[in-house]
């Protein structure tokens, strides 16, 4: 079975169910302040989770491209991806746990309709309770039924386990106290696949002195599916309360769902990433084996980059550029340690193996060869800069030391910050160097930027405030001002927008003049004073594109998405001002925006923008 065989199976089980497929977001998101990119399926419903009407009704469901930063490091190992696709069931205050935990069971091991995989290898795993949320016993009562009718047996403490909050409480920022205030979440109910104690993964892992267990992380078992019983809402810094309707949220990861359909421990031999393993062990003529964490990381950063690139993101030392940046760099420290041949070949075995299921990869396989080539070549002179600055440095040493190669942890640090070159690349340079200093050194750094990380990395609006609406209604209304001034290959590559003030970056390669400012500030006024109506309308994809809606469309399916017009409407067009693909919220007419004016305008390098504003 294909990855895309388990995709097209699981729409059409959810669908069959009454629920309606919703696009694929952008995996940069345009309008939530709180990543840099989409890294669950959920993420974009937040705000019909917490009662407002999705316009595709109250089931539904899709496959979500998801990347999540933090498991760059983790790469190399048998299962862990920084890309990766989810895919998600919902139930908004419609269905809830007696429907939510059979159909998935069904999903797994139905022969002709799901998975077909084996009741027996599946355990389970509940909420155990805390001082505010009681233990799920309704989800144990359900799970024994579901195992009884298979013919199984199941008991609480063997094959349905329940766990405290670290484990079975889902919400985007953990565990109960670490939720925001206004942060949805709830009690989750997992599925683990057990790969068989036959093969004694446990015995043979570093938690062998330890007993094993669904959630243990030695590897044997592996989750599958995560049904969030999303039914409660932090009210304040210590209380939790009951959301007005209780919603399902359902995650599970394709390539998980594919390693244990295709019964392979190692997700890197499943039939998704097998090809692009084998055309790295033809181009490299180095077998898999014993170059495994090499070409596993080569693999999961150039996927990764493959998409972010799609999403039209470029290299840089900010935000998602940074994460691009980092991605290709080591991915290619790592492909530098297999060949020498040139890396294209892999970028176009990933886009081969996507293609079915994002069909765009196609059309942008030059832009996203060129991103990558291009920051490969840079990397290089910075390699060959950094090997001049160690020799020069070094030399009178390595002539009074015969041998030496050891440099100075500020040295490495040097090298790191401003060529961007990684320890390990400085060691396959075949130079030393004292890894706990360097260690040391790093870590006060990073407590340094951390602390004015958490802003910087912030994206679209910061809340939903009057003002902060204000000025999101403002961005889109200077975004088409600035088309209409520059051209419409002009376009947004990013927002912040705060009750203080709106923040629009976007492509253009020099400063606006003066009079420029004054002209699109006089523009955006008159279209404010005209006081358009502003509403939204659900539009088949395609057919918003062919509008001339402005947005970032990834979504590849005929399905809907969500246009905002400024005056006029799909009927209208020739009233509509502006016609953008975005998730809201905006102020009903533009009046309600009040004033705009803009107060600095800065240059991102990359031939790339900034302008800051005010409304109100
Ligand atoms: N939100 C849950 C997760 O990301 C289930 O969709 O795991």
């Amino acid at each position: 079975m294909k990855a895309s065989d388990i995709i097209e199976k699981y729409i059409n089980f959810f669908e069959k169910r009454g629920h309606k497929r919703i696009a694929n977001s952008p995996l940069v998101p345009q309008n939530d302040p709180t990543t840099l990119f989409t890294s669950s399926g959920m993420q974009p419903l937040v705000p019909y989770l917490l009662g407002e009407k999705h316009p595709q009704g109250t089931r539904l469901v899709n496959v979500q491209n998801s990347f999540r930063a933090q498991d760059i490091d983790e790469a190399g190992d048998n299962r862990h991806t920084s890309f990766f696709r989810m895919i998600g069931n919902w139930s908004l205050g419609d269905y809830f746990k007696k429907e939510q935990l059979p159909w998935f069971f069904e999903f797994l091991t139905d022969n002709k309709e799901g998975l077909g995989l084996d009741p027996n290898k599946l355990y389970v795993t509940v909420f155990a309770g805390n001082n505010d949320v009681p233990k799920d016993t309704e989800s144990i009562e359900i799970w024994i039924k579901i195992f009884k009718n298979v013919g199984i047996d199941a008991k609480e403490g063997d094959r349905i386990l329940p766990y405290p909050a670290e484990k079975n409480w889902w919400s985007r920022s953990g565990t109960p106290e670490k939720m925001p205030v206004g942060e949805p979440g709830g009690p989750d109910s997992e599925v683990f696949y057990d790969f068989g104690n036959e093969l004694k993964i446990h015995e043979n892992s570093q938690y062998k002195d330890e007993k094993c267990h669904p959630n243990c992380d030695c590897g044997r078992f592996i989750e599958i599916g995560n049904s969030v019983f999303m039914q409660y809402k932090k009210e304040s810094a210590t209380n939790l309360e009951e959301l007005k309707q209780k919603n399902v949220d359902f995650g599970g990861g394709l390539e998980r769902l594919l390693a244990v359909v295709d019964n392979k421990q190692d997700f890197f031999q499943t039939s998704l990433f097998l090809p692009i393993i084998n055309e790295i062990e033809k181009g490299s003529e180095k077998p898999y084996k014993g170059n495994e964490c090499a070409m596993r990381i080569v693999t999961d950063h150039l996927i990764a980059a493959t998409f972010i690139a799609a999403n039209g993101v470029i290299p840089s030392n900010k935000e998602q550029g940074y994460i691009l940046r980092r991605l290709i760099r080591r991915g290619y420290d790592h492909y530098i340690s297999l060949s020498d041949k040139d890396i294209s070949f892999v970028i176009e075995v990933i886009v081969e193996q996507y293609k079915t299921t994002d069909p765009y990869l196609i059309e942008k396989f030059e832009e996203i060869k060129f991103t990558i080539l291009e920051e490969i070549s840079k990397y290089s002179s910075v390699l060959h800069k950094a090997k001049t600055y160690i020799m020069k440095k070094y030399k009178h040493i390595g002539d009074e030391i015969k041998g030496t190669t050891e440099i100075s942890p500020d040295d490495v640090f040097y090298l790191y910050s401003s060529h961007g070159l990684s320890p390990t690349q400085i060691e396959s340079l075949g130079y030393t160097f004292d890894k706990q200093k360097f260690a040391e050194k790093m870590q006060t750094h990073q407590k340094l930027s951390k602390k004015g990380s958490e802003h910087k990395f912030r994206g679209g609006l910061a809340d939903h405030k009057e003002k902060t609406i204000m000025g999101h209604t403002a961005t889109h209304l200077l975004h088409q001002v600035l088309r209409d001034m520059f051209g419409k290959q002009l376009h947004q590559s990013g927002s912040n927008i705060t009750a203080e003030r709106l923040r629009f970056d976007f492509n253009f390669d020099r400063k606006l003049t003066d009079e420029e400012i004054l002209q699109i500030e006089n523009i955006v006024t008159k279209k404010i004073k005209a006081n358009l109506p502003v509403h939204f309308e659900m539009i088949p994809t395609e057919e918003a594109k062919k509008i001339g809606a402005i947005g970032l469309f990834e979504d590849t399916y005929s399905d809907m998405s969500k246009i905002y017009f400024i005056g006029g409407d799909s009927k209208h067009l020739d009233k509509a001002y502006s016609i953008e693909f975005c998730g809201g919220p905006h102020v009903e007419f533009t009046e309600m925006v009040k004033s705009f004016k803009i107060i600095k305008q800065e240059n991102l390098g990359n031939k790339m923008r900034r302008i800051y504003a005010k409304v109100g």
